[in-house]
C-alpha cells in the first residue's frame, strides 16, 4: 500500500495538483466540469492514447495500466487526489486502485441510478464501451437501482474513435450511432445515459438521432461535485486566488492530442508526450 498521506495537510500539501486521466480525449468532458467547479485548483491531465481504446481490454490489462498511470502521477506530479475520468477504468479497476492508494480517488460510473429515478416511461438506456457494458460494476448498479425499470445496456465498439479523431459529426459517426441507437429509437426510452466520457462530445449528433423526447445524461457535473466535496472534507482545498493551471500529457502523439483537445476544449492546448 502506498501511503500518500505521510505529508501532513498544510498549505504546501494543498497546492499539489489533482491528477485526471482517461484512455484519450474523452476525459476532457470531465475536466471541463472540474474547471468550472474547482477554478482555483491545479490539474494534470493524462490521456493514455498509446492504449486507446480501453473499452476492448480485459480487467487485468486495465488494472495494470491504471497502476502505471497512478504511479506516474505520484512520482512526477505529487498529486493530492485523482479523478478517473473513464467509465471503463472505473468499472474494472476502481476497487483495486482504492485498495492500493490512500489518497481520495473519484471514479466515473454510468448514471443509470439517476436515469431510473427520472424515467416516466419506465425504459432507459445506457451506451458505453463493450468492457463497461460487461462489467460487474455496471450490472450491479442496474440490479440494485433499476429493479422496476427496463434498462437497455448497449456496448458500442469504435465510437470513441470518432471523438479521438475530432469527427463529431458526419457520415461515418452518424452511421455508427444509428446502428447502436436503433433499440433506443424503437423503444419508449426517455433517458439515455452516456456511459463513456468520450460521448458527451457527440451529444448534438446523438440528440438528432434519438429526437427531442429522449433526455441525455452524463456524469461530468456529478463527478465535479463529488470531487469538490472530497477536497473539502479532506482539507485539501488550494487557497490560491489565481485561476489554476492544467498540464496536459499523452502517451502517444502529442500534436494530434493538442489539435483535438484544442477543438474540444475551445481553447489552445499544448500537450507533451510521456512514456510510462
Ligand atoms: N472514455 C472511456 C470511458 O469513459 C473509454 C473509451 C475507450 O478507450 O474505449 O469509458
Amino acid at each position: 500500500m502506498v501511503d500518500t498521506k505521510k505529508v501532513k495537510n498544510n498549505n504546501q500539501t494543498n497546492k499539489r495538483p489533482i491528477g485526471v486521466f482517461d484512455s484519450g480525449v474523452g476525459g476532457l468532458s470531465v475536466l471541463k466540469e472540474l474547471h468550472k467547479m474547482l477554478p482555483n485548483e491545479d490539474f494534470v491531465f493524462l490521456a493514455d492514447q498509446k492504449y486507446v481504446p480501453y473499452g476492448e481490454k480485459t480487467k487485468q490489462e486495465l488494472i495494470k495500466l491504471v497502476y502505471k498511470i497512478t504511479d506516474y502521477f505520484i512520482k512526477n506530479h505529487d498529486i493530492k487526489m485523482m479523478v478517473v475520468a473513464c467509465n471503463t477504468a472505473t468499472c474494472n479497476a476502481i476497487a483495486e486502485l482504492r485498495s492500493k492508494y490512500l489518497f481520495p480517488i473519484v471514479g466515473t460510473v454510468p448514471a443509470v441510478k439517476l436515469a431510473s429515478k427520472k424515467t416516466r416511461s419506465g425504459t432507459v438506456a445506457v451506451i458505453c464501451t463493450p468492457s463497461t457494458s460487461k462489467s460487474v460494476v455496471l450490472k450491479t448498479l442496474i440490479r440494485e437501482y433499476c429493479a422496476d425499470v427496463e434498462v437497455l445496456n448497449i456496448g458500442c465498439k469504435n465510437l470513441e474513435n470518432a471523438v479521438e479523431t475530432g469527427e463529431l459529426e458526419g457520415l461515418e459517426v452518424n452511421k455508427l450511432l444509428k446502428k447502436y441507437l436503433k433499440g433506443v429509437v424503437n423503444s419508449n426510452t426517455d433517458h439515455l445515459v452516456l456511459g463513456c466520457t468520450h460521448y458527451p462530445f457527440l451529444k448534438e449528433t446523438i440528440q438528432k438521432i434519438v429526437g427531442p423526447n429522449v433526455k441525455l445524461l452524463d456524469g461530468g457535473k456529478a463527478i465535479a461535485r463529488r470531487s469538490k466535496s472530497l477536497i473539502k472534507s479532506n482539507f485539501l482545498v488550494n487557497k490560491q486566488r489565481k485561476v489554476g493551471e492544467t498540464l496536459y500529457f499523452t502517451t502517444s502523439d502529442h500534436s494530434k492530442f493538442s489539435k483535438v483537445a484544442t477543438l474540444l476544449m475551445k481553447t489552445i492546448i499544448k500537450a507533451k508526450k510521456i512514456k510510462l
